[in-house]
């Protein structure tokens, strides 16, 4: 048996379960060339939300009636396709359902795991988020040793990964996040010099009480009024690196633009966003990178393990309400 997620109705605001269908259907077959994935992990990321959506994007949306798309990582379970053997783990852009017939080099990568890789690890700090992480830190932020880092979503997969970069760098770090669990967790885990509690503090005030040398780069993950505070705190020369905006990724209405862009003209500033497959084809090179930090301690991470097929929709959504303690994973099972 297959059992699936399919979207079912496009979203307005916050997504729930009538956003998806559950059906049951039998487990595909395979034709020549093709190959049989059993889905084990599924990695849950805010633009989703976005994929949902009927508009033009980086990906085409997800038609109605469509197993949701996620980023998957499975075993071979059966294989025409001389490349892959049953026992293999692959990740590819996958979806909500237990199984997939992958067409490898033809209508989809399908990436081999290497022997004893940890599934958590590849779609966590060496997947999509620390990859996002890395290449807009380096490539956009371009971080200088005594310079000061300020990243909003901070203690999430993206934000955590990105500050520590800094950190390695030789920056001044201070942490945007919600709550004070996610706050110490940065200044005591992961080695951010400070952290503002956007739930409970003034983030314009603080921002000047903690960066009393302005901010060089902002590494933003939310948009709207964090966005804007930090603008009016930038220095001569800053990079505003804008990775995304999840603050009005559920918004109904049309959402109000920064007042004080000004502040990029004053201090010849740019402000520059960036989609993360634009850097596929140097992906190994991060992740080599990425890797030895880790196994040099330089760099920790936190991965938010959730169970169970019948928890999908529901996973999502803790993306949106701040639930999830770094990056959001859901395991159906362990290789066999
Ligand atoms: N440009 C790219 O290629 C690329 C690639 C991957 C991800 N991204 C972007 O990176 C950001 C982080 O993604 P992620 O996968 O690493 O997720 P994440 O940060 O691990 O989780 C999302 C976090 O966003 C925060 N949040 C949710 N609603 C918010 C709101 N209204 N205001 C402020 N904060 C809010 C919550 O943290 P708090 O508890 O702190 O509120 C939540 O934990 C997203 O904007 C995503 O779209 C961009």
């Amino acid at each position: 048996m297959n059992r699936q997620w399919l979207l079912a109705k496009r979203p307005y605001g916050v997504v729930g379960r009538e956003n998806f269908e559950y059906r049951e259907s039998p487990i595909p077959k395979i034709g020549d060339g093709e190959v049989l994935v059993r889905n084990l992990y599924f990695s849950f990321d805010p633009t989703q939300r976005g994929w949902m959506e009927d508009r033009e994007s980086y990906l085409p949306p997800v038609p109605i009636g469509e197993p949701m798309r996620a980023g998957v990582i499975g075993q071979v379970t059966e294989s025409n396709h001389p490349d892959y053997t049953s026992g293999d783990l692959v990740q590819t852009l996958g979806g909500w359902e237990d199984y997939f017939v992958a067409r490898p080099g033809f209508s989809m990568m399908l990436t081999k795991l290497p022997a004893g890789a940890d599934p958590a690890m590849v779609l966590s700090v060496l997947g999509t988020t620390g990859q996002t992480a890395y290449w807009g830190m380096l490539d956009l932020g371009k971080p200088q040793q005594g310079e000061t880092l300020l990243v909003s979503g901070a203690a999430g997969a993206t934000g955590s990964v990105a500050g520590q970069i800094g950190r390695i760098k030789g920056c001044r770090v201070v942490g945007i996040a919600g709550g004070e669990e996610k706050c110490a967790w940065l200044t005591e885990e992961a080695g951010f010099d400070a952290a503002i509690d956007y739930k409970s503090e003034n983030v314009h005030a603080r921002i000047g009480e903690l960066c009393p040398n302005k901010v060089d780069i902002f590494f933003d993950n939310v948009g709207g009024d964090i966005l804007e505070a930090a603008l009016n705190h930038i220095n001569l020369r800053a990079r505003v690196v804008l990775c995304g905006g999840i603050s009005s990724y559920n918004a109904t209405s049309p959402i109000p633009g920064p007042s004080n862009l000004m502040n990029l003209v004053i201090t010849r500033s740019r402000m520059e966003g960036f989609i993360v497959i634009d850097y596929l084809d140097r992906f190994a090179k991060a992740a080599e990178e990425l890797t030895a930090w880790v196994q040099s301690g330089e760099l920790v991470y936190q991965v938010d393990m959730q169970e169970g097929f019948e928890n999908i929709p529901d996973t999502l959504n803790r993306l949106f309400t701040g639930q999830n303690r770094g990056k959001q994973l859901l395991r159906l099972g362990e290789p066999a």
